[in-house]
């Protein structure tokens, strides 16, 4: 299986870089990191959103935590990814067990539609490598499909933004990247309610956890 997710993930990697984002799956310290809040003892039943699942690297994680009643539903706009997490799914006893409970949606998060519908969302998307307009639309389609005071959890590879920035010529890059910190920074200092740094991952990577605003 590692291998069979390793090399899936290198060739979407090559073929959809926009898109992927990542050399590799996410490790077992970030995934968890990510799933903080949903391992929190003091919940009821949750809709749970996992956006970009890729080949499945937190979903195993997410599964793992999942509770009775709880639902977990993996946006994945990439084809060829949904289909090896379906595959999953039918394959590796631990996730077919908890199959009832999850559905795959393979399509953009863009599209996916609703207001207020989940109590948690885990997001890997890859922000930084988005045009900034994208990056836009999507935190504010998450944000829309979010409850009120619920959680977003995602991640950032360390420091990357920031070198480039430091490193860069001046030009349309340095200014998409600055005006990208700018924006996530500020997303950051509006709904930021913690971070953890993960050292040990392909590269270090810092979750980030941001609490949407309470009603009224
Ligand atoms: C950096 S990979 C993360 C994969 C996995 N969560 C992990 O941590 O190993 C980003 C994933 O987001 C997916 N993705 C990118 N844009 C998306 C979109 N607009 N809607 C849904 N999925 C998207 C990609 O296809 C890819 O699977």
């Amino acid at each position: 299986m590692a291998w069979a997710e390793w090399t899936t993930f290198l060739r979407q990697s090559k073929d959809e870089f926009m898109t992927t984002g990542a050399i590799g799956p996410s490790g077992p310290f970030l995934a968890d990191a990510l799933c903080r809040e949903i391992r929190r003892p003091d919940r009821g039943p949750w809709k749970i959103l996992e956006a970009g699942p890729g080949t499945g690297a937190v979903t195993r994680r997410l599964v793992r935590y999942l509770r009775p009643g709880d639902t977990l539903t993996a946006v994945e706009i990439n084809p060829s990814l949904a289909e090896f997490l379906r595959k999953s799914f039918r394959d590796n006893p631990v996730m077919a067990e908890k199959a009832h409970q999850v559905e795959i949606v393979e399509a953009n998060l863009l599209d996916y539609p609703g207001e207020g519908v989940f109590d948690t969302a885990v997001c890997g998307l890859p922000f930084n490598n988005f045009p900034l307009p994208l990056t836009k639309d999507l935190m504010a389609a998450i944000e829309r499909l979010l409850k009120p005071g619920s959680l977003l959890s995602y991640f950032e590879y360390y420091g990357i933004r920031r070198l480039r920035i430091a490193l860069g010529r001046k030009g349309e890059t340095l200014d998409k990247l600055t005006a990208m910190d700018d924006f996530l920074v500020g997303r950051e200092r509006q709904l930021g309610e913690s971070t953890e740094m993960v050292w040990w991952n392909l590269l270090p990577a810092m979750c980030r956890r941001l609490r949407m605003p309470a009603r009224g």
